[in-house]
């Protein structure tokens, strides 16, 4: 299985299918709505984690890598998932949590308990001889990085929560551990793995505080041991599947590194993850404010990626939407006016660039946030924390739950709406996150009546029948335009024009005169268009054009 013409969809299993009725979505679930997942045609499937886990993070917290969480079924469940997708050309691709486990983890316990072998697991450090922590960071969830080991008067490191601990990547014992991980999935069928935070792993041996204020990231982030660890691990797990698909979270990560954790010939990962783009509505880089996305920061970061991964060879996943970023469609497009539209026009924009797309559940039903009023509506443990923090920095109950409403994890989070009723076909019981609008949106209706689902079926089908998309190099097009990202893909003598407008107002544009023999081969509008020198584009419509 090579990548480059394949679609990923992503599950986050407890939100897909109850099939148990008890709220939350299960491995049954999933089994009964492959006929579904066939239908889209994608070729596989990352889970987010189902392993045994306290669920503080919603299974990013994994306390046993080897067994499937009860609440999700059992292994039998498992099995029959991996043989059944099979069946119908579909592979798996399974979360590793590599960089930390929870403290409920057996090792950490053990670690707790004194055992030499297993403290050397973890960063179990001491406290500066003026009794503060053994360092300045702060986690990511908010709070220092430090939380006391027991009673022993020592700290451990978590970069999240405190019920993630940090795993020792420079001990051998826990490299190993990982990659008998690995093998344990690979032996049951699983053809792809995607590593969760996988370029904080390389901590310095010596863990100092971060200079006086700079970031404490750049202390962790991006350390050029990963690479080694990941050429370690390619080598004694996945590398030895010519058919893996291997995908890497990196976190506040460039270019360059990105290239050579995805450079062919330095056998670490087949693809990144990556989410510059996915900040442009930050205000100076602070996730919990609003604002308008900058679209001109948008089509500059998209495009230093694709000239960047393009000229080192290098290979991007392409996303809008996963299980921590609130739906797309709210931040990019329009949910209210131009719900079809827009989502067509999000995903015409990412499918047809150089890299793998993978598809949220729900962004092909055109699915969005909840906007929830309470903030007793929210589950999410990051979103739990940042609430009093938003309060202490003055802001009012109001103002707190906006920001909430517009940026939590659990807008992504909610149960995929397969019908109108009161659970939206998920569950006959209340689910763990309650569903919002399946009034309107939801798979019965969209199957029927929608175009968003045959639209994605059309762009899938594109990648693999048309080989300048899944190959093809890419060209910038009308960069100074503010309204519409333009994009030229090339393979030899063929060109593929994109025009995406962005906006919900009719615009103008004037391209360069292109000759050959031209066809339309997707469109998001009936009407007709011709490719000529001043083209004007509806209302968040994309279209693409072949030349021959
Ligand atoms: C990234 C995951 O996608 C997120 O859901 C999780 O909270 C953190 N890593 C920590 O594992």
């Amino acid at each position: 299985m090579t990548f480059e013409d394949k679609v990923i969809y992503q599950i986050y299993p407890k939100s897909f299918y109850d099939s148990n009725n008890d709220g939350l979505g299960d491995l049954q679930g999933i089994i009964a709505k492959i006929p579904y997942l066939k239908q889209l045609n994608i070729d596989m499937i990352w889970f987010n984690p189902f392993f045994i886990s306290p669920q503080n993070d919603n299974g990013y917290d994994i306390s046993d890598y080897y067994h499937i969480d009860p609440k999700f079924g059992t292994m039998a469940d498992f099995d029959e998932l991996v043989a059944k997708l099979k069946s119908v050309g579909i592979d798996v691709m399974m979360d590793m949590v590599f960089n930390h486990t929870s403290t409920e983890h057996e090792w950490f316990q053990k670690a707790l308990k004194g055992d030499p072998k297993y403290m050397a697991y973890y960063y179990i450090r001491d406290a500066k001889p003026d009794s503060s922590l053994p360092t300045n960071w702060d986690s990511k969830f908010g709070g220092p990085a430090w939380e006391a080991f027991g009673n022993t008067g020592k700290y451990y490191l978590h970069l999240y929560d405190p019920t993630q601990a940090d795993l020792d990547w420079h001990n051998p014992a826990v490299r190993k551990e990982m990659a008998k991980i690995v093998n344990f999935w690979r032996n049951k069928g699983v053809k792809g793995f995607r590593f969760d935070v996988i370029n904080v792993i390389g901590k310095d041996v010596d863990l100092l505080d971060a200079p006086y204020g700079t970031d404490s990231r750049l202390m962790y982030t991006d350390k050029k041991i990963v690479h080694q660890y990941l050429q370690e691990l390619n080598e004694s797990s996945f590398g030895q599947d010519p058919d893996a698909v291997t995908v890497g979270e990196m976190s506040s990560t460039s270019i360059d590194n990105c290239i050579e954790y995805t450079l062919g010939k330095n056998n670490e990962l087949s693809m990144v993850f990556t989410f510059h783009h996915l900040k442009v509505d930050y205000t100076h880089g602070n996730k919990w404010t609003t604002m308008p996305f900058d679209f001109m920061s948008l089509k500059n970061i998209l495009n230093d990626w694709q000239l960047g991964m393009t000229a080192g060879h290098g290979w991007n996943a392409l996303f809008w939407n996963n299980h921590d970023q609130p739906r797309a469609i709210n931040r990019f497009g329009d949910p209210v006016h131009y719900r079809e539209k827009s989502a067509e026009m999000l995903a015409t924009t990412i499918h047809l660039l150089r890299g793998t797309p993978f598809i949220y559940m729900g962004e092909e039903i055109g699915m969005s946030d909840p906007q929830y009023q309470h903030l007793s509506d929210y589950n999410d443990i990051e979103t739990k924390n940042i609430y009093p923090t938003l309060l202490a920095k003055g802001l009012s109950k109001t103002e707190a739950l906006d920001i909430i409403q517009a940026k939590s994890r659990d807008n992504s989070r909610t149960p995929m709406q397969w019908d109108n009723s009161e659970y939206a076909g998920f569950s006959t019981e209340k689910p763990w996150l309650m569903p919002m609008n399946q009034s309107i949106v939801n798979v019965q209706n969209e199957l029927v009546h929608g175009e968003i689902f045959n639209y994605y079926q059309q762009l899938i089908k594109l990648r693999k029948t048309l080989p300048i998309v899944s190959v093809g190099d890419y060209q910038p097009l009308l960069m100074d335009d503010t309204q519409v990202f333009a994009y030229l893909r090339t393979l030899k003598n063929q060109r593929l024009i994109v025009l995406n407008n962005f906006y919900g107002t009719t615009t103008t544009i004037t391209l360069p005169a292109f000759t050959g023999e031209i066809s339309t081969v997707i469109n998001n509008y009936p009407t007709d268009i011709k490719l000529e020198t001043t083209i004007t584009l509806a209302p968040y419509q994309s279209v693409a054009f072949l030349i021959d």
